[in-house]
């Protein structure tokens, strides 16, 4: 079920947006929360990506990557990306303080690549429907919280599929999670592929990515139905727990958080915890 999320801040206690949250993995911003500044606007357009990266995006220590090698651009860049993250981080702690003190910054990115135009592979098309795995930035069971906005200029939709719930996805593919080798994890970071240590966690959320959007049949038949984002549109989602897939748009702003368990209102709600009871081992 997705929330239409227009009432009050705090649904009748403190942490209701939080539980709301977490629970329902989704949650959709009426209006249009946040603006591009008309002295922004230019800075939407793919004539400033570096034709390599993906995204141009801004890293928690103030970096930009993946934008043109020209410097006025990449600085006015990096202010565009700053001003988006500050606002979805005092979105976050408006709407759920509890996670106060305990939500880590991740990347801003602007996205100027058309969705259409699709993905070297299908482990990489995110048009194919998945839970969020990052193969080489392990999260060791934080959560994946994330803020989106379609800044598309031309006013066209985002459109997403949204498919099953955390548990039955997880239940589906649970014979197919293997567990890592002993040392394993050591030698994916001594060889530089992870930039942290990849836990059983980690590589059973990789499992999951991998099995659901490697398997034609799935894309083709899964449960899952359409979401559409107008342009101005904002959303928030843990998108390591909605089951997700980018299907049509362009030009967008997001800001990626990791929050601990601890922080959670309903941590038993989490990926770690349901897969730690569906596979009846400890993950974390
Ligand atoms: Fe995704």
């Amino acid at each position: 079920m997705v929330l239409d999320y227009s009432g009050s801040p705090n649904l009748g206690s403190p942490d209701g947006f939080a539980s709301r949250l977490e629970t329902e993995g989704l949650v959709l911003l009426p209006g249009q929360p946040f603006a591009v500044g008309r002295d922004e606007a230019d800075l939407v357009s793919p004539r400033w990506s570096d034709g390599r990266a993906k995204n141009i995006s801004l890293s928690p220590g103030g970096d930009v990557r993946g934008a043109a090698e020209e410097a006025t651009a990449e600085r006015r860049l990096g202010r565009l990306m700053a001003r988006y993250r500050d606002w979805a981080e005092s979105l976050i702690l408006e709407k759920a303080p509890r996670y106060e003190g305990s939500v880590e910054r991740g990347r801003t990115s602007l996205r100027t690549r058309d969705v259409a135009e699709g993905a070297e592979s299908k482990r990489k098309d995110d048009r194919r429907l998945h839970v969020d795995a990052f193969a080489s930035q392990p999260t060791g069971g934080k959560r994946i919280l994330r803020v989106f906005t379609n800044v598309n200029p031309q006013g066209e939709a985002r459109l997403w599929r949204v498919g099953e719930g955390f548990e039955p996805h997880a239940r589906r593919w649970a014979h197919r999670l293997r567990r890592p080798w002993p040392g394993e994890a050591w030698l994916l970071r001594r060889l530089g592929a992870t930039r942290a240590t990849r836990t059983a966690y980690d590589a059973a959320m990789l499992g999951l990515h991998d099995a659901a959007k490697l398997d034609d049949a799935y894309q083709r038949d899964a449960p899952a139905r359409d979401l559409v984002r107008p342009a101005g549109a904002s959303w928030i989602a843990y998108t390591d727990s909605v089951v997700h897939a980018a299907m049509r748009g362009r030009f967008m702003l997001e800001q990626t958080f990791y929050l601990p368990l601890e922080a959670m209102a309903a941590p038993e709600t989490s990926p770690a915890r349901i897969l730690e009871r569906i596979l009846g081992r400890r993950l974390t």
